[in-house]
């Protein structure tokens, strides 16, 4: 399985923070956002992973992660001319999907949770059809809503629904069979002038080929859309790393635990910011090294 992370889009709920700079580059407590997405992929096992941006920022991405040989993966770098949706990452990226299946992550979702972390590892080995993940939330009007039938089944999926028929946020992590070119390329913009990702869920959804997997409370699922949000999310990073003294979203640790790199290659990571001794600490102590 392949993996795609889409961090492009203008982030004007953000601005001015976000006028000069990609959203997915501002820092969620002591790590580039970036990070916490491209840790999730790599915990599910994916270790060929494209990332999509702006023209503008697609070399500040090459800058801060290169090649991705010091983490043990194969990262590339594509374009995205004008934010035109979630589902042309599809298009963007089919010679890199080639034949495979392909997840696609949000560059400003955050997930955490050792369960979660299973979960995405069986979801990858799965090559058939799609699977995404729901999440209880307050106010469910801001995301892809799901409606569930009484034996838990998905009957429906509405984007950013005035009304939500139900509490279930669809996060913004997929895994999809091959099918997913084909399908993003039959989609219409929607009234945003965005190719809709829950437009291509439904579609899997009306082929009963949708596995909708509901995240239980010990999953923590966060996104950045907002100030309010950015800072909850740095706070939860610090609360957990300083109490627990464990690293979150570190793309080391993930590779290190899937055996793609040695500690040394870790160590040598680390000698390009000696300055911070913390960070560089609470990762080598999650190794237990
Ligand atoms: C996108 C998707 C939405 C999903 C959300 C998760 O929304 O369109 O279905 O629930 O990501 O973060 P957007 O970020 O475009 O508002």
């Amino acid at each position: 399985m392949k993996g795609i992370i889409l961090a492009g889009g203008k982030a004007t709920r953000l601005y001015p923070l976000t006028q000069v700079i990609s959203k997915q580059l501002l820092p969620v407590y002591n790590k580039p956002m970036i990070y916490y997405p491209l840790t999730t992929l790599m915990q599910a096992g994916i270790r060929e992973i494209l990332i999509i941006s702006t023209p503008h920022d697609l070399p500040l991405y090459e800058e801060l992660l290169g090649n991705g040989s010091n983490i043990g993966i194969d990262l590339q770098y594509k374009v995205q001319p004008e934010p035109k949706g979630l589902a042309e990452a599809f298009l963007i990226g089919e010679s890199f999907i080639g034949n495979d299946s392909c997840s696609l992550i949000l560059g400003d979702n955050l997930f955490f949770g050792s369960r979660f972390k299973e979960s995405t590892k069986r979801a990858a080995k799965n090559n058939q059809g799609a699977s995404i993940f729901a999440y209880h939330v307050d106010k469910p009007h801001a995301y892809g809503v799901v409606e569930f039938d009484n034996e838990n089944r998905a009957l429906s999926i509405v984007e950013k629904p005035e009304k939500p028929r139900s509490n279930y946020a669809v996060t913004g992590l997929y895994f999809y069979d091959n099918d997913v070119i084909e399908i993003a390329k039959s989609i219409q913009p929607s009234g945003r002038g965005e190719m809709e990702i829950t437009d291509v869920n439904s579609i899997y959804l009306e082929n009963k080929n949708l596995k909708v997997f509901t995240l239980g409370t010990g999953t923590a699922w966060l996104d950045t859309g907002t100030h309010d949000s950015l800072i909850e999310a740095s706070s939860f990073v610090r609360t957990i790393e300083n109490r627990q003294g464990i690293a979150i979203g570190s793309p080391e640790i993930a590779a290190f635990e899937n055996k793609w790199i040695e500690v040394e290659q870790i160590k040598e990571n680390f000698s390009k910011y000696p300055s911070n001794h913390r960070y560089t600490e609470s990762i080598l102590k999650s190794l237990n090294t």
